[in-house]
C-alpha cells in the first residue's frame, strides 16, 4: 500500500498544499485583493484506521515520540521514506538540545482533579487541570512550535522540495510573552536564527531572556494610521521578504496549531485512564490557536477512540478585548461555509488596546476562529466575556488552591468557570508560569 500525501486544506478556499512540496503554513491564496476569504490551512488527518491501532500508545514520555502516528510532521517523513528510528533521531537531538538551553525537554506534563479549587469555585463535577507551567518554555507555547521545528527538520533530512534552500531563511515571531520564548527557546535549540517582533512595553524580563538566546528583536511602535497589531505588521513584512513564519498564529503557520493538539491527546489519555469524561473544556482565547488546538485534537481523539466525545468548548475572553465573542455573536445562525466567504463582516482587529492582568489574550484579532467556532457548534459550546475582577479572582484562587505558579493570562480559562456556574466535570489548562 502506498502512503497517501499529506496534505493540508485552506478552510476557506479549499487550496490544497502538499507538505513535501511546499510550506503548509500560509495559505497560497490568502492576501488576494478584494477577497473575503477567511484562510487557513488545516492538515488532512489520515484515516482513522491508520491510527485506531495506535490506539495503545506505548511507553514514549514525550508527546511528539507517543503521538508520531497522529503527526502530520512524522507522515511526512515517514512517506519520504525515512524510518521510523530516523524520526526519533530527530526527536530525540532536539530533545537533548532542549534540556541543554532550557533545562528541560518535552515530556507529557501533570494533570489533576484539584479539589480545593473546585470547591471554591462552586462546581458540582470534579474539576481536572492540566499543568503546562512546567512545559518547555513555562508554557503550552512550545508544543506550536515544536511541530513545526519537527517539520522544517525533517524537510532538510529527507531534501524534499518544500525545504530546497530553507536553513537560508531566517525565523520570524510576533509576540512579547510565552510564544516569543517558547520559539526563542526552540529556535536556539536548533541552532535557526530568529527574528521577534515586540511591542515597545514588552516585559524586560521577557527581553532580557530573548536575548540571551540570541533572538534579534525589532521593538514596532504603534501607528494610529494603521490598523491591526504592528508587531503583526512587521512580522507579515519579514515574511514576505523570506523570513519562515515561526509563530502561533494559525492563519500564518496552520502546521504550529497541529503540535498544540498533542495536549488534547494527554488530557484524553488521562481521562480514559481515570474512567472519567469531563462535560467540558474551559479555555483562554487570545489569538486562538490554543483553543483551536485543543479542538481538533480532542475531535480526534473521540475519532480514533480515546474518549467517547469530545467535551463542550467553552471560550473564555478578556472584557477589554473580544473579538471571537463579537463572531459568535454576529454569526447567530450564519452556515459557517458563508462566514468564511465574508471573514470581514465577523473578524475584524479589536478597535481599542486595553490593559489587563491576562495581557497575553489581548491579540486584536482571533485569527483561528473559524475553527473553533465550529467546534463550539459541533460540541454545544459557548463564548463568555470576564471582566478584570473576575480574572483577578480566578488568578488569586489558583494561587492560594494549587500550587502551580500559573500567570493570570493562563488561569483565564478558570475565570469562564466563575461566571458560568457549572453542574458537570470541567477542564482548565494553567499555563504560563507567572514571571
Ligand atoms: C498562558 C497562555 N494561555 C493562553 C494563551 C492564548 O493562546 P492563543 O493565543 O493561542 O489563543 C496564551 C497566549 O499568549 C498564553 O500565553
Amino acid at each position: 500500500m502506498t502512503t497517501p500525501t499529506i496534505r493540508f486544506v485552506c478552510h476557506g478556499c479549499g487550496a490544497i498544499v502538499d507538505a513535501a512540496q511546499a510550506l503548509p503554513f500560509r495559505c497560497p491564496h490568502a492576501g488576494a485583493a478584494g477577497d473575503d476569504i477567511d484562510h487557513l490551512l488545516v492538515p488532512v488527518n489520515g484515516p482513522v484506521e491508520e491510527f485506531s491501532a495506535q490506539n495503545d500508545f506505548g511507553p514514549a514520555e514525550n508527546p511528539f515520540l507517543r503521538y508520531r502516528s497522529l503527526l502530520s510532521p512524522y507522515r511526512v517523513a515517514r512517506r519520504a521514506n525515512l524510518s521510523d528510528a530516523a524520526w526519533e533521531e530527530i526527536v530525540g537531538r532536539l530533545d537533548d538540545a532542549l534540556i541543554a538551553v532550557d533545562g528541560g525537554g518535552f515530556r507529557v506534563t501533570p494533570m489533576a482533579v484539584q479539589p480545593a479549587l473546585g470547591q471554591s469555585i462552586g462546581i458540582e463535577g470534579a474539576l481536572w487541570v492540566k499543568d503546562e507551567t512546567g512545559n518547555v518554555s513555562g508554557s503550552h507555547k512550545a508544543r506550536h512550535l515544536m511541530g513545526a521545528m519537527l517539520y522544517l527538520r525533517v524537510l532538510k533530512a529527507a531534501r524534499l522540495p518544500a525545504g530546497e534552500r530553507i536553513e537560508a531563511r531566517r525565523l520570524a515571531i510576533a509576540s512579547c510573552g510565552n510564544a516569543a520564548l517558547a520559539a526563542a527557546v526552540i529556535a536556539r535549540a536548533a541552532n535557526w536564527p530568529l527574528d521577534v517582533f515586540i511591542p515597545p512595553d514588552a516585559s524586560p524580563e521577557v527581553v532580557a531572556r530573548l536575548k540571551d538566546l540570541g533572538a534579534r528583536i525589532t521593538v514596532c511602535e504603534r501607528d494610529p494610521a494603521e490598523a491591526g497589531d504592528p508587531c503583526f505588521l512587521r512580522f507579515r513584512e519579514a515574511v514576505s521578504a523570506g523570513a519562515i513564519p515561526f509563530g502561533v498564529q494559525g492563519s500564518e503557520n496552520g502546521l504550529a496549531i497541529e503540535g498544540g493538539r498533542t495536549l488534547a491527546f494527554e488530557m484524553a489519555e488521562a481521562f480514559r485512564s481515570a474512567g472519567q469524561a469531563p462535560d467540558a473544556v474551559f479555555v483562554q482565547v487570545g489569538g486562538g490557536a490554543l483553543a483551536s488546538a485543543l479542538a481538533q485534537g480532542f475531535a480526534m481523539a473521540a475519532n480514533v477512540g480515546i474518549i467517547t466525545r469530545a467535551p463542550r468548548l467553552v471560550v473564555v475572553q478578556s472584557a477589554g478585548c473580544s473579538p471571537l465573542d463579537r463572531a459568535w455573536q454576529l454569526l447567530g445562525k450564519t452556515e459557517l461555509n458563508v462566514a468564511a466567504h465574508h471573514r470581514s463582516r465577523f473578524m475584524w482587529p479589536w478597535e481599542s488596546v486595553p490593559a489587563s492582568v491576562a495581557h497575553g489574550i489581548l491579540d486584536d484579532e482571533t485569527y483561528d476562529w473559524l475553527e473553533i467556532v465550529r467546534s463550539m457548534r459541533l460540541s454545544g459550546g459557548n463564548s463568555l466575556v470576564v471582566n478584570e475582577e473576575i480574572l483577578i479572582r480566578a488568578h488569586e484562587l489558583a494561587w492560594s488552591q494549587t500550587s502551580i505558579h500559573v500567570s493570570a493570562t493562563g488561569t483565564a480559562g478558570l475565570a469562564g468557570l466563575l461566571v458560568n456556574p457549572f453542574r458537570g466535570q470541567a477542564a482548565v489548562i494553567f499555563s504560563g508560569v507567572d514571571r
